[in-house]
């Protein structure tokens, strides 16, 4: 999406495609439409996503070369027309485009920024299914995100960390990047025998031939593109089903595996444990991608299984394993409601240290209240981070947490765990805005707490304790 200029868009196609295009519109009849929005609107990040259209379905198949760094890729999109499009944008960074259909028709196209612009040769009627195919291929490069973090495609010694929190998907596939758009995919990586790449959900298949292995995985349930992976490396595997019937998948480098192993050792107990509280594991499967991957610096929560840039900590483990509820099944409609993923994330730890033999969350409530009015920790209200520059900041995770601690205190421990299980069963699969949190929870306990939200994500400095 290209920043958006003073001038504003003329509706009419013709002010906005090319003559000869503009000739074949014209030549399909009147009312041809206009082009889609070049971002989801999203503030944080103007550029992420598209208007105009849903992907339903992302079916990418990739080829990754471990010792050139080149990848060979081709998406197909299944998507809806939701208005009359004569042309739309796809999220795409660096890499070259050799070619764009759209319902096998090519389709021409231009590369703007990280825009990939498609200009179908028929004007896509609202409420109309299409699909793109785009082929491409190029060495990722990831981005560098507005904190000085990098995510995306990250290239490591023996494959490829892949990331994309919050706009790393445009580094490897075109998409709708924006967690307002969630789609199932079907995603195939090819790479030299011995490496095994990794992927979202369920692998499907399988198969080696002239020295290279192909790994089909698919995810049936809606994600977001921020939480997709194609992650590639040598992996020991260890695969099981959980009571629960869960199927648990774990990817672990080697270098990684002797720390790893107690840890993920615990992982159906996580599960079940986060089923108690929260209610049920809103997927089927489930695992771990435990990387060797120094200068990362974080982990993510890629849905149905988390990736780890070395053997994660219990509570790192707990953490990525409570967004899989909060922030992958129920996503977010704008970065501004991260806390809505990262407080709910960070109260699960305490949840889980509390309930384990550790610090109760008073405690931890207390610990981080104790910080004096300077520090960092009330740099910002988590509900309004100001920038995408702050949405993995201390007062996000902490704050936010601390916001669910009061809340609990408020309503008491029955209502504030019905809270938690309403919000994941009555937005499973979907979105929830910090708004319909405030509404959910005032409903259930029955008590006015617009006040306490109100200080707690909304006011700047430290909040006064209620
Ligand atoms: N959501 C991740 C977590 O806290 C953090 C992702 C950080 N991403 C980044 N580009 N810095 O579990
Ligand atoms: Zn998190």
């Amino acid at each position: 999406a290209r920043r958006r200029t003073a001038v504003p868009r003329r509706r009419t196609v013709l002010a906005t495609v090319p003559v000869a295009v503009a000739a074949l519109i014209g030549a399909t009849g009147p009312a041809a439409g206009s082009a889609g929005a070049p971002g989801a609107g999203d503030p944080y990040f103007p550029l992420s996503g598209n208007g105009g259209y849903h992907v339903r379905h992302y079916g990418l198949t990739l080829r990754y070369d471990t010792a050139s760094r080149h990848l060979d890729g081709k998406a197909v999109l299944t998507a809806r027309a939701t208005r009359d499009l004569s042309r739309f944008d796809l999220d795409l960074t660096g890499l070259k485009v050799t070619g764009v259909t759209v319902d096998r028709t090519p389709a021409a196209f231009r590369r703007d920024g990280q825009e990939l612009v498609v200009t179908p040769r028929h004007t896509l009627r609202a409420g109309r299914g299409f699909h793109v195919t785009v082929t491409y291929h190029g060495t990722p490069k990831p981005v560098t995100d507005p904190d000085g973090s990098a995510d995306g495609w990250i290239a490591t010694d023996d494959g490829a960390f892949v990331a994309n929190e919050p706009q790393g998907a445009m580094t490897w596939f075109p998409a709708n990047a924006h967690p307002r758009d969630k789609s199932s995919y079907d995603i195939t990586i090819t790479v030299p025998r011995g490496r095994t790449a990794v992927a979202n959900g369920a692998l499907v298949g399988r198969r080696t031939a002239h020295g290279q292995t192909a790994f089909h995985w698919r995810e049936t349930q809606p994600m977001a593109a921020y939480l997709a992976t194609a992650t590639v490396g040598t992996f020991k595997v260890e695969q099981y089903t959980t009571h629960d019937g869960i199927h648990v998948y774990n990817a672990v480098d080697p270098r990684e595996a002797a720390r790893a192993a107690p840890v993920l050792k615990k992982l159906p107990s996580v599960l079940e444990w986060e089923s108690k509280l929260f209610g049920p594991y809103p997927f089927r499967s489930a695992g771990s991608i435990v990387d060797h991957a120094p200068g990362i610096g974080y982990a993510l929560e890629t849905q149905t299984r988390p990736l780890y840039d070395s053997a994660p900590d219990i509570s790192t483990l707990v953490h990525e394993n409570a967004h899989q509820w909060f922030g992958d099944s129920v996503s977010l409609t704008a970065w501004k409601d991260i806390w809505l993923n990262e407080g709910f994330a960070t109260y699960a730890e305490w949840l889980y240290d509390e309930q384990h033999g550790g610090d109760s969350a008073q405690d931890a409530f207390d610990a981080l209240y104790a910080r004096p009015a300077n520090d960092h920790l009330w740099a910002f209200p988590p509900g309004d981070p100001g920038s995408g520059e702050n949405i993995f900041d201390t007062p996000v995770y902490a704050r936010g947490a601390m916001t669910l601690h009061e809340l609990r205190k408020t309503v008491g421990d029955r209502d504030f765990f019905r809270i938690l299980r309403a919000w994941a069963a009555g937005h499973r699969g979907g979105h929830g805005t910090t708004a319909q949190f405030v509404r959910l929870a005032e409903r259930t306990s029955g008590e006015r707490l617009d006040g306490l939200f109100h200080t707690w994500l909304y006011t700047k400095g430290k909040p006064d304790r209620a």
